[in-house]
């Protein structure tokens, strides 16, 4: 057997290890395993890759790797769950940075061949590759700086943005042409790499406050297809599986999430969506009902249905494992308890049901939205922990609200609602919530750990 051949066998095993790893990703009892097999994938395409053909020589691939696995495992020990999207984010802007150094150093080996010639279709995916991959690296530093606040969150706007992002969309058309006519004039792959890279600042700025999810997914489905592009520069069959893997994904998960938040996929790629709009005051000065973990026990003592809507301020608080120490009491108190998860609650994917999973919470006590929705009128408390926008009724009834149209976590139909978090202050799209002021709510302000803890403490020395 040939080392070619067994490289290729190699690729294949890794590419099967790759698509049952995600399968196995679609639920939280297997997505262990579903991570293990994927990483066991990585590690044989790494060593095959290493083995097989045109390795010129170590030295080089050795310090890349020591310093890119000593960064990677040193981001991701320091990073938090919280910290997780901004993390994806700027990982998925690696991957295209990567896929686009790839290319450039392809496009310059064949400019210094003794004879110089690249194909119409070669030429084609080439430019292909290296506009998706420039605009979803500076797409994805620009999102890493929104989720992690070191840019603002809210869309960046300016008068003319269309007609800008349209002059640059047509520069790059433009580039692209005369590259296939002249493709060895290395000055219009340059022009088409740097406008690429803009168009992607450009595409991303103005997208702001609850579209995010959204902007995540489709750069995580960009950074598979710049790899599926590469690989057919460079004629990897790897690359062009897993790329196209990655890539459908993305596509499927960026689906999922526009039907979660009632969004079309144009709509959150080519607007200044999510931007704020002044709220018209109507001079009525509202109010809210505090209330202490202390008076909050006496009603969920006599609590027969509880309903927890989470949020991202549970992620901050780490309040998950405070929970289920909470729900057990209730539960010995002879009350049923459910989970409501909004499927964009958090800053990922999945972010509650992973942070429930690690406090031991069971999968069937988790509801989807549209499962818990329909149980809220008859729950005796909906307690909401660290959520804002997902249980936000604007979003059903208030057409001048950037979040109007998204389904929410109905929790204002419960008979009583209680909302922990520390302050009077928006969530993450920056939006007003006026369930707070709601006749059946009340406010628990602190820290949702520190308030869960209390009112599990209140059922112990009961
Ligand atoms: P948010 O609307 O982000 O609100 C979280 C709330 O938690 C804040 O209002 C904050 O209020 C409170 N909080 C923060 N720290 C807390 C603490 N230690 N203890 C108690 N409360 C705390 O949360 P959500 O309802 O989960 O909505 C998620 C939002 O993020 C949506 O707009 C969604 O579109 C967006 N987003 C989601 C994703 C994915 S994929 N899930 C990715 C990116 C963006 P205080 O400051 O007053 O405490």
């Amino acid at each position: 057997m040939n080392l070619s051949f067994l490289v290729q066998i190699t690729y294949i095993a890794a590419s099967i290890l790759f698509a049952f790893g995600l399968k196995f990703l679609s639920s939280p009892i297997t997505a262990r395993q579903g991570n293990t097999l994927s990483s066991t994938g990585m590690l044989l395409a790494v060593l095959a890759t290493l083995a097989g053909q045109h390795i010129i020589g170590y030295q080089w691939i050795m310090i890349g790797l020591i310093i890119g696995s000593s960064l990677g495992a040193l981001v991701a020990l320091k990073a938090r769950m919280t910290q997780m999207p901004e993390m994806i984010a700027l990982l998925h802007g690696c991957g295209a940075l990567a896929s686009v150094f790839v290319d450039w150093v392809h496009y310059e080996k064949l400019l210094h061949l003794p004879v110089f010639s690249i194909g119409l279709v070669e030429g084609f995916t080439l430019y292909l590759s290296i506009v998706i991959g420039a605009l979803t690296f500076s797409g994805s530093v620009i999102a890493w700086g929104k989720l992690s606040e070191r840019l603002p969150g809210r869309p960046i706007l300016f008068p003319g943005q269309k007609w800008v992002n349209l002059a640059i969309l047509a520069a790059i058309v433009i580039a692209g042409t005369l590259f296939l006519m002249h493709p060895e004039r290395i000055e219009l792959f340059y022009s088409f790499l740097i406008l690429s890279a803009f168009f992607g600042i450009f595409l991303v700025i103005p997208i702001g406050g609850a579209d995010m999810p959204v902007v995540i997914s489709v750069l995580n489905s960009y950074s598979g297809i710049v790899a599926c592009t590469t690989g057919f520069v460079i004629n990897n069959t790897l690359l062009i599986v897993v790329g196209a893997l990655v890539g459908a994904n993305g596509v499927i998960l960026s689906i999922i999430m526009c039907k979660a938040m009632n969004r079309s996929l144009a709509n959150v790629i080519f607007g200044g969506f999510g931007q704020l709009k002044k709220k018209s005051t109507d001079g009525v000065k509202k109010e809210a009902h505090p209330i202490s973990a202390e008076d909050a026990f006496l009603i969920l003592e006599a609590a027969r249905t509880v309903i927890f809507a989470p949020g991202y301020g549970m992620a901050v608080a780490q309040a998950q494992h405070a929970v289920r120490e909470l729900t057990l009491a209730l539960e010995n108190n002879g009350c049923d308890v459910k989970f409501a998860i909004h499927p964009v609650a958090g800053r990922m994917p999945g972010h509650m049901n992973v942070l429930l999973a690690e406090a031991n919470i069971p999968y069937d006590q988790l509801l989807e939205m549209d499962t818990a929705n329909p149980l809220m009128e008859s729950t005796d408390v909906a307690i909401v922990i660290g959520a804002n926008d997902t249980v936000n009724p604007a979003a059903l009834n208030d057409k001048s609200s950037p979040i109007y149209g998204m389904p929410i976590v109905e929790v204002f139909k419960a008979k009583t609602v209680f909302v922990i978090k520390r302050s009077m202050a928006a969530g993450f799209a920056g939006v007003e919530n006026d369930l707070f002021y709601y006749d059946n709510t009340r406010m628990i302000f602190g820290d949702a750990k520190d308030i869960v803890q209390k009112l599990g403490a209140e059922f112990k020395s009961k």
